[in-house]
């Protein structure tokens, strides 16, 4: 049995496995520069967060349709209900779709048709983030928040991702202050491979009311106490961290240090598609290797509710 959980680090597009790639490849008439499934998932072993991206953006070329995005979406919500997943928090990259000629509103409304349908079929509530890519320029992600106007009451938040490390958070602080005129919520991925200040700034300029990783907030004591006092809620994803080389082996993770020290921690499972494992794999994965006590597990799950953008009565029901 798995235990009751919200996931609140979740890129849809990580969720494409090698299998619906190959089929959605065919269908669409897209040629893979992989021989078979085995091949694909050869590729997968990654040195860094920018090696990983790499990857991921190419093999998107697959997803053209209304219904590729709903049966991504779809295979997802399934595997997540499996994991004992009840709510869900969604990201997704419009600007890595629109730049492929594949409009906001076909990618929206494929991920809408899964999403309508998601607590019928599969028990799970859900949300849609919307995420600027932080190595394109604000004015793109500007135009971004605009075209996504039309789909605002599908999308509960924005939130920041892609290559990290010399893209600081500042240069977005228009689309955000834009984007919490319009009644959104803010996150952003902050300090997993970028440096402590990022944590920081997403915080004071962006108003992020979660960050996402925030694994090297440990490196600035100040801002641990701050993240505690303030309970921010850090969206850490164990499997992925190991897989991206942010840290050398799950025995190292500190998510115990950081529970110890009063982190609002939640464990996620970022692409697990790439990374080989969803959120029960993630929760089995630190049990088995940082021996997590039920006790500590129990409160992960918790914390994962706690943090998540429902409202009181959804909270409930996802109990
Ligand atoms: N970091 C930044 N961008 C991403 C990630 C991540 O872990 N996964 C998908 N896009
Ligand atoms: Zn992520």
């Amino acid at each position: 049995m798995s235990i009751p959980k919200a996931e609140l680090h979740l890129h849809i597009e990580g969720t494409l496995e090698p299998e619906l790639a190959f089929a959605l490849a065919a269908r669409n008439g897209v040629a893979l520069p992989y021989a078979d499934t085995d091949e694909l998932r050869e590729a997968y072993r990654f040195s860094d967060l920018q090696s990983f991206l790499n990857l991921y953006y190419g093999l998107m070329a697959v997803l053209r349709t209304e219904d590729d995005f709903a049966d991504l979406t779809d295979a997802y919500l399934a595997r997540a209900a499996a994991q004992g997943v009840r709510h869900a928090e969604i990201f997704f990259d419009p600007q890595a779709h629109i730049s492929r000629g594949v409009g906001i509103g076909t990618v929206v409304a494929g991920l809408g048709r899964a999403l309508d349908r998601s607590e019928a079929v599969h028990g799970v509530s859900t949300q849609l983030i919307m995420c600027f890519l932080r190595d394109e320029s604000a004015e793109s992600a500007m135009e971004t928040l605009e075209a996504a106007k039309p789909h605002l009451g599908r999308i509960v938040g924005v939130g920041l991702d892609s290559a990290e490390v010399g893209h600081p958070p500042a240069k977005f602080r228009e689309v955000y202050e834009a984007a919490a005129a319009l009644g959104l919520r803010r996150v952003a991925h902050a300090g997993e491979e970028g440096p402590p200040a990022y944590i920081t700034e997403a915080l004071d300029v962006l108003g992020a009311e979660r960050i996402d990783h925030g694994l090297r907030c440990l490196e600035d004591p100040e801002l641990v106490a701050r993240l505690v006092r303030d309970r921010v809620p850090l969206t850490l994803c164990p499997l992925s961290n190991v897989r991206l080389r942010a840290v050398d082996v799950l025995a190292e993770h500190p998510l115990p240090a950081m529970l110890d020290a009063g982190l609002l921690c939640t464990v996620n499972s970022d692409d697990p598609a790439y990374f080989g494992g969803y959120a029960e794999d993630n929760f089995r994965a630190v049990r088995a290797a940082l021996g997590l006590s039920p006790e500590r597990l129990r409160e992960l799950a918790r914390n994962s509710f706690l943090a998540a953008f429902l409202e009181h009565d959804e909270e409930r029901r996802a109990r």
